[in-house]
């Protein structure tokens, strides 16, 4: 779910029919349709006003910035009963668009985005984030921010590793959602779609640091490192089945030319068939009222 600043009533996210960008009152509402459907656990992500992304996404860290308002109002309003995710990246604050601060030659630094995971990490866990989801795919970040939590008084707080998170065509919908100004790509810290070994690697660090649970994304496209994972995990295995998937589908059923609620089922089924312990989807409230 979208909690947005600056905005007095729920904003619709075209690319996204039937998807919003949240104030803090209809979050909770939401959050609310989803708890009495039976959805065990929300994932949020802030969108910042524009004027207030900077290079260091400051905002990310800040207690005041819209994310942690937004899980310190559902940690209110929904106790322990809920399990409250954040996501922990800064492309959604960066003026730049890029999930991690920058170097002088304009390349994504792996280590000083670190430091600025670690701070946003423990804002997170003060904020009442139950399970931080790093998505930023910087090398050590699961280390990291597991180091900064411990630190900080949080050894509760677990990490929910996007561990195999692949460069996507299909998060172009998502960059609406958060009014990403991201030029360019992702490719120097996401992986290639090509590369299916890369994915038990990935695991073996993210456990080897720390991950509580792990995640593949997409979803949809890579139902086979879903499989490779969940063969292999030692801990429970989500998939993100992401905001081009659910783009497409919508699309399609509006056209008439295939049947919605029959796709959605069929393809969360094969999600979960392929391995999925956990599946995150825009559709979690629907699916779980039908199920
Ligand atoms: C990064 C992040 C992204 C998504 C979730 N976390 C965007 C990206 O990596 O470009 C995409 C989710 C979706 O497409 O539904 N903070």
């Amino acid at each position: 779910m979208f909690v947005a600043d600056g905005i007095t009533e729920e904003r619709p996210i075209t690319s996204m029919p039937g998807v919003a960008q949240h104030t803090l009152d209809s979050l909770s509402t939401a959050v609310e349709q989803a708890v009495t459907a039976g959805v065990g656990g929300v994932m949020l992500f802030g969108v910042p006003k524009p004027e207030d992304k900077d290079g260091q996404g400051s905002l990310a860290s800040d207690p005041n910035g819209i994310l942690n308002r937004g899980l310190r109002r559902l940690r209110e309003d929904f106790g322990d009963d809920t399990v409250i995710m954040a996501d922990t990246c800064l492309d959604e604050f960066t003026d730049h668009g890029h999930c991690g601060v920058l170097a002088s030659d304009g390349s994504v630094d792996n280590d000083a985005t670190l430091v600025r995971y670690v701070d946003m990490a423990v804002a997170q866990a003060e904020s009442g984030a139950h399970l931080l989801g790093p998505s930023g795919m910087m090398d050590g970040q699961i280390a990291a921010i597991r180091d900064g939590l411990d630190t900080a008084g949080f050894p509760d707080v677990g990490q929910l590793a996007y561990t195999a998170k692949y460069a996507s065509a299909f998060y172009g919908p998502f960059r609406e959602a958060v009014g990403s100004s991201l030029k360019g790509d992702r490719r120097t810290y996401q992986q290639d779609s090509a590369n299916r070994r890369e994915a038990v690697r990935e695991l073996e660090l993210d456990l080897a640091e720390g991950a509580d649970m792990v995640m593949v994304k997409p979803a949809m496209s890579y139902l086979d490192i879903l499989r490779d994972v969940a063969n292999v995990s030692p801990v429970p295995v989500a998939a993100y089945q992401i905001s081009g998937e659910y783009a497409m589908i919508t699309a399609a059923a509006q056209n008439g030319w295939i049947d919605r609620d029959a796709a959605i089922l069929e393809s969360l089924v094969g999600i979960r068939r392929a391995g999925a312990d956990i599946v995150l989807t825009y559709w979690a409230t629907e699916v779980a009222g039908w199920l």
